[in-house]
C-alpha cells in the first residue's frame, strides 16, 4: 500500500466512499476540495463532516468554486441536493484550512517530494491551476491516479460521450493530460464493469460501524436513483480509482496510450479522445485500467465501513 496520498475530491457519495477507504487503508496528507457533484460550500461541508465522523486530523483544502472558462451542470440529480442524500446531518464543528487548494497541491507536493500518491476524484480544476503555479509538479508526484473520462465514448453525461469530471472542466483536464507524463486513469467505462452488486452493499451497510451506518444515510437516494434506473449494480467510480491507487496489484489489464481531450465539439466537449493505434506518434501519457481483481476491489471497499 502507498504510506501516503494526497486526494482532490467532490463529495459526492462514490468519494464519501473513496474517502473513507483512504483512512482505513494509509495515511492521507490532505483533502483538496472541488467544485463538482455539487457546489463547493457543500462539497467542503461534506468533506468536513466525513472527516469528524471518523476523527481524523486530515487538514481540508478548498479549492476552485467553478470550472476554468465555461460554467458547468453538477450532478445533486445523483447525489443529492447537497451531495450527500440530503440526510440533513448537524454540520461538522471543525473548520477548513484558509489554504487554497491549489497552493496546498503544491506545497504538499514539496513536503512530500516523491512520496505523495495524488488521487484526482473530482473535475480538474484545483489540479490544473497547481501544474500553472508549479510546472515541475508532476516531478514531485510519485503517482497520479485519476478518476475520469470514458475511453471508447460510452460517457455518463448529456454528451454522452463524456464523463463527468472531465465534461464538468474540459480545459483542466486538457491542461493536466497535456502537462503529466504518466498517470494511471480509471474512466466510467471500467466503473460499469465492476460495479458492486445491491445486496452486497447492503449486507456491508448492516455492520454494527459509525461509518457503515452514514454512509448508508448518505448513499441511500444515490442507491435507490440507481436501482429506479434498472442498473443492476451499484457503481462507485471514486471507490473503485481509490482501490487501484491504494492498491496497484488489484490491477489486472491496462493499456498505456495517449489520451486528449476535446474541448470544442458540439456533441463531443469533454470527451476522452484515445490514440488507440498511436497514430499521431505522440508519447503514451495515460495508463489506462481495463480490468481489476474485483474481490480484491470489493474487500477494501467492506474494510472501510467496518464490514470486512
Ligand atoms: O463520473 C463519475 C465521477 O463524477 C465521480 O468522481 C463522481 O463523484 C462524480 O464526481
Ligand atoms: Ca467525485
Amino acid at each position: 500500500m502507498p504510506t501516503r496520498l494526497l486526494i482532490d475530491t467532490d463529495p459526492g457519495v462514490d468519494d464519501a466512499l473513496a474517502i473513507l477507504m483512504a483512512h482505513a487503508h494509509a495515511d492521507v496528507a490532505g483533502l483538496t476540495i472541488a467544485a463538482g457533484n455539487v457546489g463547493l460550500v457543500h462539497t467542503v461541508g461534506n468533506a468536513l463532516k466525513l472527516l469528524e465522523l471518523i476523527d481524523a486530523p486530515t487538514p481540508v483544502f478548498p479549492g476552485c468554486a467553478a470550472p476554468l472558462v465555461r460554467a458547468a451542470d453538477d450532478a445533486a440529480f445523483v447525489h443529492g441536493a447537497d451531495g450527500f442524500g440530503d440526510t440533513g446531518y448537524l454540520p461538522a464543528a471543525r473548520r477548513a484550512a484558509d489554504e487554497h487548494a491549489a497552493l496546498a497541491i503544491v506545497r504538499l507536493a514539496r513536503v512530500h517530494e516523491g512520496a505523495l500518491t495524488l488521487v484526482a476524484m473530482a473535475p480538474l480544476t484545483n489540479l490544473a491551476l497547481a501544474l500553472k503555479l508549479d510546472p515541475a509538479l508532476p516531478q514531485r508526484v510519485a503517482r497520479l491516479v485519476i478518476m475520469g473520462g470514458a475511453v471508447t465514448g460510452r460517457g455518463n453525461t448529456g454528451r454522452v460521450a463524456a464523463e463527468f469530471n472531465i465534461a464538468f472542466d474540459p480545459e483542466a483536464a486538457h491542461v493536466v493530460f497535456s502537462a503529466w507524463p504518466r498517470f494511471t486513469l480509471v474512466d466510467w467505462e471500467l466503473t460499469t464493469r465492476h460495479g458492486i452488486a445491491f445486496a452486497t452493499m447492503a449486507r456491508w451497510l448492516a455492520a454494527d460501524d459509525p461509518r457503515a451506518r452514514f454512509f448508508a444515510a448518505l448513499s441511500r437516494k444515490t442507491r435507490a436513483w440507481t436501482e429506479a434506473r434498472g442498473r443492476p449494480r451499484l457503481l462507485v467510480a471514486d471507490a473503485l480509482a481509490m482501490a487501484v491507487a491504494l492498491a496497484p496489484e488489484i490491477v489486472q489489464g491496462a493499456e498505456t496510450r495517449h489520451v486528449a481531450v476535446e474541448l470544442d465539439g458540439a456533441l463531443s466537449r469533454g470527451a476522452t479522445v484515445v490514440d488507440w493505434d498511436g497514430r499521431l506518434g505522440r508519447p503514451a501519457n495515460a495508463e489506462i485500467v481495463t480490468a481489476v481483481d474485483q474481490v480484491r476491489f470489493e474487500a477494501l471497499v467492506a474494510a472501510a465501513l467496518g464490514a470486512g
